[in-house]
């Protein structure tokens, strides 16, 4: 039987200043969920309910959540399953007026921050076949496609392409997530998703 995941409780809100343009990347919290089931509904043709957020949210020892804010507002969020040393990005979505704004690339930051810490190596995720932003986001994060699971999504049947981002605590990873955070932020005095 395999062992109990890591824990990562220890996730903190160590994220959670603002850059200037006035959103922060902060633990997602229940208070939250009513937002982010609403952008999950404009951007996911088969949303994930309330419910299955919640059920997330229960299981700290082996979910990482973050949430985009900006004022009062929720504009995006991100969540990693841990398992070992291997982690799987299991969503993340921005708020569709919103998006090319940095704040998808600035919740994967922070579940590669929060991963590191909790002793990941390895990341994958599935992404449509279709969605060509998304994967344009994670290649700049050194994910590469892995495998093809055929007739994966339930609303058309499309295919999901897996992508790996390996070895992410390793000198060239570290570097590369450092140059898109200085891009997004470049204030020095600021570093709002680093740990
Ligand atoms: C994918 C998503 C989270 C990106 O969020 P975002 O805040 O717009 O992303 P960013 O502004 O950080 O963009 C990062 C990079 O992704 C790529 N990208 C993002 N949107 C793009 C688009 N519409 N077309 C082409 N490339 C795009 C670009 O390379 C961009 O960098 P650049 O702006 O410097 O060119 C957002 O489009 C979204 O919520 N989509 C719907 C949900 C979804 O598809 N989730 C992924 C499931 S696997």
């Amino acid at each position: 039987m395999a062992a109990e995941p890591r824990s990562v409780q220890h996730v903190s809100d160590r994220s959670g200043q603002s850059d200037g343009s006035g959103v922060s990347i902060v633990a997602m919290r229940r208070r939250h969920l009513r937002a982010v089931t609403v952008i999950e509904q404009a951007v996911n043709p088969h949303p994930w309910s309330l419910n299955l957020f919640s059920g997330e949210l229960r299981m700290p020892s082996s979910r990482i959540w973050f949430t985009a804010i900006e004022g009062n507002d929720v504009l995006g969020f991100s969540g990693l399953m841990v398992t070992h040393d291997e982690a799987h990005i299991t969503n993340i979505a921005v708020h569709p007026d919103h998006h090319r704004r940095g704040i998808g690339s600035r919740l994967l930051l922070a579940l590669f921050n929060a991963g590191v810490e909790a002793g990941v190596m390895d990341v994958t995720l599935e992404v449509r076949a279709s969605n060509g932003a998304a994967q344009a986001m994670y290649s700049a994060f050194g994910f590469a496609p892995g495998g093809i699971r055929r007739d994966y999504y339930q609303d058309n049947s499309e295919d999901a392409v897996i992508m790996w981002a390996n070895d992410i605590g390793s000198r060239a990873e570290v570097d590369r997530r450092a140059a898109i955070r200085d891009r997004l932020l470049p204030d020095p005095k600021v570093d709002p998703d680093a740990r």
